[in-house]
């Protein structure tokens, strides 16, 4: 049964990657997420902490990640609390619709992530990879953006580019292997800060080697780690 899953992921690329076949181009934009009271409490933890904790020495990637694990050892942990809990995931199954939705495993570190961006910072257009057997959304959870009128969140959708207002206390929804999707450069005295988490409606893991080995790349980027 998995190898056809596995299977079925392998089309899923090939369709999207070499035949240009347009998938789901759905985003979900979940504006006042957290209840102002919570919003504002973790939006604090995290500003005290972006100094103390986020590495800028990344050569690939600019900016500064903690995934799960460094999250729950440090002074964010109350973050990860909030935010990976049963109630968050009901309220996301709601607001989609999409009620068979999964946080991925904890042992995956991008299950949930603080980003930091700042003057300098920023990733051009890309899409993210896919080690999972159902569709990978990504969840991108804004707690402070300093950056002007628009979002430097971009998004490719139908061959248009996609920007949103200010993005405070939302989570926008989008399968990023499938949305083509950048983080504009940040500007002098910019600075954005949001979680990132993921979910999949069939969080199993491929054991397709070429996606384990280009995710493993992927959070050497963010990360420094090429574990998952
Ligand atoms: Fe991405």
């Amino acid at each position: 049964m998995s190898f056809i899953k596995e299977l079925a992921l392998i089309k899923r690329w090939i369709d999207f990657k070499i035949l240009g076949r347009v998938k789901d181009q759905r985003v979900f934009v979940l504006d006042n997420f957290l209840p102002e009271k919570e919003f504002t409490h973790i939006k604090n933890i995290a500003l005290q902490a972006k100094e103390e904790f986020f590495r800028e020495k990344s050569s690939f990637r600019s900016g500064a990640a903690l995934g799960l694990h460094e999250l729950k050892k440090s002074t964010c942990s109350p973050i990860v609390d909030a935010l990976i809990k049963p109630t968050i995931l009901k309220k996301v199954q709601q607001r989609t619709k999409i009620h068979n939705l999964k946080f991925v495993s904890p042992e995956d570190r991008n299950q949930i992530s603080l980003l930091y961006y700042r003057f300098g910072d920023g990733i051009d257009w890309h899409f993210d990879g896919n080690i999972y057997l159902g569709q990978r959304w990504a969840g991108i959870y804004t707690l402070h953006e300093k950056t002007g009128e628009r979002s430097k969140l971009e998004l490719e959708i139908n061959k248009k580019m996609v920007t949103f207002k200010s993005l405070s206390n939302t989570l926008i929804l989008f399968q990023a292997d499938q949305i083509r999707h950048r983080v504009k450069t940040l500007l002098k005295d910019e600075e954005r800060l949001v979680v990132n988490l993921l979910f999949s409606p069939n969080p199993e893991i491929s054991k397709n080697p070429i996606f384990r080995f280009y995710q493993s790349m992927v959070n050497k980027i963010f990360y420094g780690k090429t574990d998952r």
